[in-house]
């Protein structure tokens, strides 16, 4: 479907359809590849079953999205029973049912790469002495200590998290000076007032939030206007080799072995693919980023992509 969508593409014949579709920017979109001749750029929509490619054109009128899948070619558009249960209740539950295991988890699922995602995160978000530092989502609090470890703790750290069996792991942590708190908070609502953080954070936590938006406007409103915003999170690869061998490996290696070491009964790592397929990635988290109110908005993949830190100032 990929080859016969570019063919139209190249062969013009996408431009007969530009008009018939003025339908609003998809957001969960994927960029493929760019024509630069034809101003044309091809997405795939959804990863988790089902694709349909879209191209952009950029007119007068601004991006248009052109569906370019045949319907003989589509496969079945999503429905509600196809996406993954993010509902709040079902995100704690889970996240309490691994907690024990979550470090060890990740680590061993990543080769440990997930420490250097982290330090990576830290240094681009290059914190100053004295800045108040919010990480959202933190889990077991490995972003959070990774900031005060790099401020030597001359900073201010809060880590939150609606989860408090996760939290009760993070409180665990040694912390050799200085302060860092772990307090219980909805992302959706954070207990914090308006502009009071010089930076605000958020790893592989974002994608678990129910309503992604809320989750970003709030990130947004609690940072000090110039302060930054960093999220981390899972992305898919784009290139080949690489996409097709790890996502052979996350959907079919990583559920069956996250599963029997970590034993839950929320299919934790079923789940973990399924939301890392439908969550927006790149150019679309980008668009929403600024939606929500940051002033810019830019991404990094990290280790060919299966990670990537987007990063924003408002
Ligand atoms: C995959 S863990 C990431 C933990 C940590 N940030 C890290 O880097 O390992 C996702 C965390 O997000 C939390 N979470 C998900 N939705 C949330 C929400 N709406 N409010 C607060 N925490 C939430 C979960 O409880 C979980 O601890």
């Amino acid at each position: 479907m990929r080859k016969e969508a570019l063919s139209r593409i190249s062969s013009g014949k996408a431009a007969a359809v530009v008009n018939a579709d003025t339908t609003k920017k998809p957001h969960n979109y994927e960029f493929l590849s760019s024509e630069p001749e034809s101003d044309l750029r091809l997405f795939t929509l959804g990863e988790g079953g089902y694709t349909q490619y879209f191209c952009f054109t950029n007119s007068s009128h601004g991006s248009t999205p052109v569906n370019l899948t045949t319907p003989s070619a589509a496969t079945s558009a999503p429905d509600d029973s196809q996406q993954v249960d993010k509902s709040s209740e079902r995100v704690k539950q889970m996240f309490g049912e691994i907690a024990p295991q979550y470090d060890r988890m990740n680590h061993l699922l990543s080769m440990n790469v997930d420490r250097w995602w982290r330090r990576i995160t830290v240094r681009q978000m290059a914190p100053k002495p004295g800045d108040r530092i919010l990480d959202v989502c933190t889990g077991t609090g490995d972003l959070a200590l990774a900031f005060h470890r790099h401020l030597s703790g001359d900073c201010e750290v809060i880590g939150t998290d609606f989860c408090e069996e996760m939290l009760d792991y993070a409180r665990k942590k040694p912390v050799a000076s200085g302060k860092v708190t772990f307090s219980q908070a909805d992302a959706q609502r954070l207990p914090f007032d308006d502009n009071s953080f010089d930076i605000v954070t958020v790893a592989f936590g974002l994608r678990n939030v129910e309503d992604t938006d809320l989750g970003l406007r709030e990130l947004v409103r609690v940072c000090r206007p110039g302060g930054k915003i960093g999220i981390l999170e899972f992305t898919t690869p784009r290139r080949w080799p690489i996409r097709p061998a790890y996502s052979w490996y996350f959907r079919n290696v990583l559920p069956i072995i996250g599963q029997r070491l970590a034993k839950n009964n929320m299919s934790a790592y079923d789940y973990l693919p399924q939301s890392v397929g439908e969550f927006p990635s790149y150019e679309a988290l980008t668009d929403r980023m600024q939606q929500a109110g940051m002033a810019t908005a830019e991404f990094r993949p990290l280790t060919f992509g299966i990670a990537t830190l987007y990063t924003g100032s408002k």
